[in-house]
């Protein structure tokens, strides 16, 4: 029979993508990072000089490039144009310019169908802000993964650290409010807990604590 979709949706550093990755390696499923998608096309609208108020010149840019997402030795590398932009679509430059590209109707259309495309065989575990509402309202299980704002501060902090890289805690804090925010109240597919969905507040669990309450829900309905 065909496999199921997972849907996990939740505001900016909740821990989503590491959460997924795991679920989907367990499940041999195929993990799909939405927000890598939005991040490809707005690092592109950035390089190319598209204005990201304009939603049609960034649906346009859209249709002319091809962002891919391949599965190597483990890693998932974002592919822009046959080029890898794994790295550069992390740079905060990205980061705070995304929420202003995904808002546009049009491009959320196309990105939607994209998505909708790499899952219609099943066997996915899709991350995102919209997945369990909009992308995918009848995957067969929808989680809502949270935190509170200062927690997820706190870890993306923590990563900065560990990596050698600079890292500011109360900038952090600030531009995740400010993402968590945009996201919420945009007029399109608005971040929001799909009714159907479990939430699971990660504040005080540990990654694979959450991973398997997760999986419990899969084997749970299976
Ligand atoms: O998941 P990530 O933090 O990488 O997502 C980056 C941004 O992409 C989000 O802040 C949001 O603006 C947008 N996004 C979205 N819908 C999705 C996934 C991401 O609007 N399904």
């Amino acid at each position: 029979g065909k496999r199921i979709n997972i849907a996990i949706d939740g505001p900016a550093g909740a821990g989503k993508s590491t959460v997924a990755k795991m679920v989907a390696e367990k499940l041999s499923f195929i993990y799909i990072d939405t927000g890598a998608m939005y991040r490809a096309l707005t690092y592109e609208a950035l390089k190319e000089n598209v204005e990201i108020s304009n939603g049609e010149k960034l649906i346009d840019l859209l249709k002319k490039t091809s962002i891919e997402l391949i599965n190597k030795s483990g890693k998932q590398l974002i592919m822009l144009n046959n080029n890898d932009v794994t790295e550069e679509i992390r740079l905060s430059e990205v980061t705070n310019n995304v929420s202003y590209v995904a808002r546009h109707v049009e491009v959320r259309e196309e990105m939607v169908r994209l998505q909708q495309q790499l899952a219609k065989h099943g066997g996915t575990v899709m991350d995102g802000r919209d997945i369990g509402t909009a992308v995918l309202p009848s995957a067969e299980i929808k989680v809502f993964l949270t935190a509170t704002v200062d927690e997820r501060a706190r870890r993306r902090h923590e990563e900065h650290l560990s990596k050698g890289q600079p890292s500011d805690l109360e900038l952090l804090k600030s531009e995740i409010s400010q993402r968590d925010k945009l996201d919420s109240e945009r007029a399109v597919a608005p971040l929001k807990k799909a009714d159907d969905a479990i939430e699971i507040d990660s504040t005080f669990l540990s990654i694979p604590e959450v991973v398997g309450k997760i999986l419990t829900i899969v084997y749970e309905k299976g």
